[in-house]
């Protein structure tokens, strides 16, 4: 038996980095998947190498009804929902002073509001079913500030604190409710940082275990967190940063490309 052998899972953000290698291990280690991405077009090449324990739903976030309907697709197609790994996000990111609201509001729609539709929705389901595991990913950035990106870290701890809200209220439904928070992960969304080497060199020096992580370093623990060993764990943040957190965050103003 693979570890999560007869298991339905939901992914948010499927489609790039962290999420895809989300989804890959989980079909690896026996799930099946439904992937919520703005993608179709990435997810539609994610089913063509995955198969049939893969299914893609074009889904936003921070729409309501899209959230409902990735969920509803999963207990469609397999009848039920155990595992949901919130990963979605992004961020529109400016100093404070000059930061829009329209800005603000997109960065912490996408990251905070976005996290607890989708517990929302999926713990409704769970619940239903009578429990499961749910992991969101936060950041580093829910403990360390940086320069410019006060919505994106203001959201991110938001997500800490919601999933140790969400711990408390689902507990009693058999569900159980944490978070991950990776310090730098190579993947599309944080190729500024590597396309500028005096930057990358900078937060490099930051991470005492001396380099950024795959996407797969991140998964693992992601999985973990799902996984029976785990059914003792809810509502804790684990951070995924290579030590990061122990040292603080570079100043990259002065440094240009
Ligand atoms: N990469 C890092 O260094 C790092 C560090 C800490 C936290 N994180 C967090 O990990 C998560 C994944 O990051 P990544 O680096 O893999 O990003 P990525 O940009 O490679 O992938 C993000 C995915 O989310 C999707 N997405 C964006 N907005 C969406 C929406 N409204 N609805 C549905 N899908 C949407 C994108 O289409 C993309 O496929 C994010 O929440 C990010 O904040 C990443």
């Amino acid at each position: 038996m693979a570890r999560f052998d007869e298991r339905v899972a939901v992914v948010t953000g499927a489609a790039s980095g962290i999420g895809e290698a989300v989804v890959r291990r989980l079909v690896a280690e026996g799930a099946q998947v439904i992937g919520g991405d703005l993608s179709a077009e990435r997810l539609q090449a994610l089913a063509g190498d995955l198969g049939a324990a893969f299914r893609g739903v074009v889904t936003d976030v921070t729409v309501e009804s899209d959230v409902e309907a990735m969920v509803a697709t999963a207990t469609d197609a397999w009848g039920r929902l155990d595992l949901a790994f919130n990963v979605a996000g992004g961020a529109r990111p400016g100093p404070i002073v000059d930061l829009t609201e329209a800005d603000w509001d997109a960065t912490v729609d996408l990251v905070l509001k976005g996290v607890f539709l989708s517990v929302k929705h999926e713990a409704r389901v769970m619940r239903a079913a009578g429990g499961g595991a749910v992991v969101n990913v936060s950041s580093l950035n829910a403990h360390v500030p940086m320069r410019g990106g006060g919505s994106y870290a203001a959201g991110k701890g938001g997500v800490e604190m919601l999933t140790r809200t969400a711990a408390l209220e689902l507990a009693e439904d058999g569900i159980r409710v944490n978070s991950v928070l990776p310090g730098l992960v190579r993947t599309p969304g944080t190729a500024a940082v590597f396309d500028r080497p005096r930057v990358h060199e900078a937060f490099l020096a930051r991470i005492p275990l001396g380099r950024a992580a795959d996407p797969d370093e991140v998964a693992g623990p992601c999985l973990y967190l799902a996984s029976d060993d785990a059914r003792y764990v809810t509502g804790t943040a684990l951070v995924v940063d290579g030590g990061w957190e122990i040292t603080g965050y570079p100043d990259v103003r002065a440094l240009g490309s």
